[in-house]
């Protein structure tokens, strides 16, 4: 049975208003400001609304909080309780016009994640996962994949691009692309651990994230049965920059073919 924690009817709250005011923008798409903070990092007026409605929203409800959000930074609460916030993960398809984006919205307790939400308005996709409670897509129950050969298997990574190149990532993608059924580079790491959740690719690597990327996604994968752990097969851990999620049976098998870094 699906019944959602008051917390995630919250964050559902929150993501659906913030996700109604991103649709309006996605659409106008020609009257958005563009800012790059870096070269190949860019953040839009439509990134910084959301994140006022998410926080506004959030900070109603949960006060006392400590927040973490990607555009606003630190905001100093208690000790224990902390929300992890991406107001869109996924700004270049965005800004393309591509509707493969999600808001991220994750709550840590004394550093362990305990419920995140990754939601898609142009899709309605709402993906949520609490501990112990499961993962799911709107009133479906999420399981991972069950394909254990690689040979079969879709695999999802994030192609580095500016500062975050690595030397070795033309090796990666050459043994994963020679060994598998296909490679996918969707933009938004937070979609794709929700997708690997679903059964939808059967792995996901990437490197140089950050926690807002990927925490409420690697909940979804534990939850729904998968494996998380750094691509070298060390523990992952909230300060870990690099990950890979699978549906468990591959996951040896796809870190064989990683470099170890
Ligand atoms: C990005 C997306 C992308 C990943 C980048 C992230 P943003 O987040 O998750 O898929 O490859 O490394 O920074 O900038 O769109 O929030
Ligand atoms: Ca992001
Ligand atoms: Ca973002």
């Amino acid at each position: 049975m699906n019944a959602q924690p008051p917390i995630i009817n919250i964050f559902e709250k929150a993501a659906r208003k913030a996700g109604k005011a991103l649709t309006k923008d996605f659409i106008e798409i020609e009257n958005l400001q563009i800012k790059s903070k870096e070269l190949g990092d860019f953040v839009t007026n439509a990134d910084l609304k959301s994140e006022k409605i998410l926080l506004e929203t959030l900070q109603y409800y949960y006060p006392e909080f400590s927040y973490k959000s990607e555009e606003s930074g630190d905001i100093k609460g208690n000790d224990e309780d902390l929300i992890v916030i991406d107001p869109i993960d996924g700004t270049t398809n965005f800004i393309h016009g591509i509707p493969f984006f999600g808001i991220v919205i994750c709550k840590l307790y004394k550093n362990e994640i305990m419920d995140g939400v990754i939601y898609n308005p142009i899709t309605n996709e709402f993906f949520w996962a609490s501990k112990g409670k499961g993962a799911w897509c709107n009133n479906s129950r999420l399981r991972v994949s069950k394909r254990e050969d690689i040979s079969e298997s879709l695999i999802g990574t994030g192609i580095p691009h500016a500062k975050r190149t690595y030397n070795e990532y033309l090796s990666e993608i050459d043994q994963i692309t020679k060994n598998s059924a296909g490679l996918r580079r969707m933009g938004s790491a937070a979609l794709d651990l929700a997708y690997v959740s679903a059964g939808k690719l059967d792995a996901f690597w990437e490197r140089n994230l950050n926690l807002w990327d990927v925490c409420s996604g690697v909940l979804l994968v534990k939850e729904a049965g998968g494996k998380v752990t750094e691509p070298s097969g060390k523990e992952w851990g909230i300060n870990s920059r690099n990950i890979l999620a699978s549906n468990n049976k591959i996951h040896n098998k796809i870190q064989e073919k990683l470099i170890v870094l």
